[in-house]
């Protein structure tokens, strides 16, 4: 049904271990929809003025979280766009109680080679930067996939999928997601 024009009236959320895609589907699905893309880590670097590693560092995860919560809230509060999320934004119960109210959550899910392929040898993820990266991917994955399970829409990708094929899924998703909604009296 892809071609069909489609009307956004609630921001969709992207959520999702790092390296699943969030980003790079994100901009494309937002190109397809006509809406605007923000990246809340991009936001998060923007308004701390440092990036993602010199917050961890300087300022420590703890503070780095509390600006994801406060970025986060401000753009839900905007017009219907598409929001790609940093892997640990919808770990926080403040986040996903936000999201709930006024968005729509989506969740790329993928397993751990995939991850794995994407995010080897790359810089700028503080979590990875040791030697232990694929096993901290994988504990990450143990904690975190039960509650990125709660999101309204899962999507499965791998590495051999296209981000044009997600986008696809991601428009069924949501049809499939519109139709079960109960009707409102
Ligand atoms: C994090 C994921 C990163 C970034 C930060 C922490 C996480 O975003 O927010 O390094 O806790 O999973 P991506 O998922 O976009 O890599």
């Amino acid at each position: 049904m892809s071609d069909a024009p489609h009307k956004l009236d609630k921001t969709l959320v992207l959520v999702g271990l790092m390296g699943c895609g969030k980003s790079s589907v994100g901009r494309r699905l937002a190109q397809r929809l006509g809406v605007e893309f923000v990246d809340t880590d991009d936001e998060i670097v923007l308004s701390a003025g440092m990036e993602i590693p010199e917050i961890f560092a300087r300022l420590g995860e703890a503070a780095f979280r509390d600006g994801e919560v406060k970025v986060i809230s401000r753009l839900l509060a905007e017009k219907p766009k598409i929001m790609a999320t940093g892997g640990g934004a919808f770990i926080s119960p403040l986040v996903r109680a936000e999201v709930e109210r006024v968005a729509i959550s989506i969740w790329l899910r993928a397993d751990l080679d995939t991850l794995w392929g994407r995010v080897k040898g790359k810089p700028g993820r503080p979590l990875l930067a040791g030697d232990d990266a694929r096993s901290v991917l994988e504990r990450l994955m143990k904690a975190r996939y039960p509650i990125y399970a709660t999101a309204d829409i899962i999507i499965d990708t791998h590495a051999e999928n296209s981000h044009e094929t997600v986008v696809e899924d991601i428009l069924k998703g949501l049809e499939d997601f519109a139709a079960q909604k109960p009707e409102t009296p």
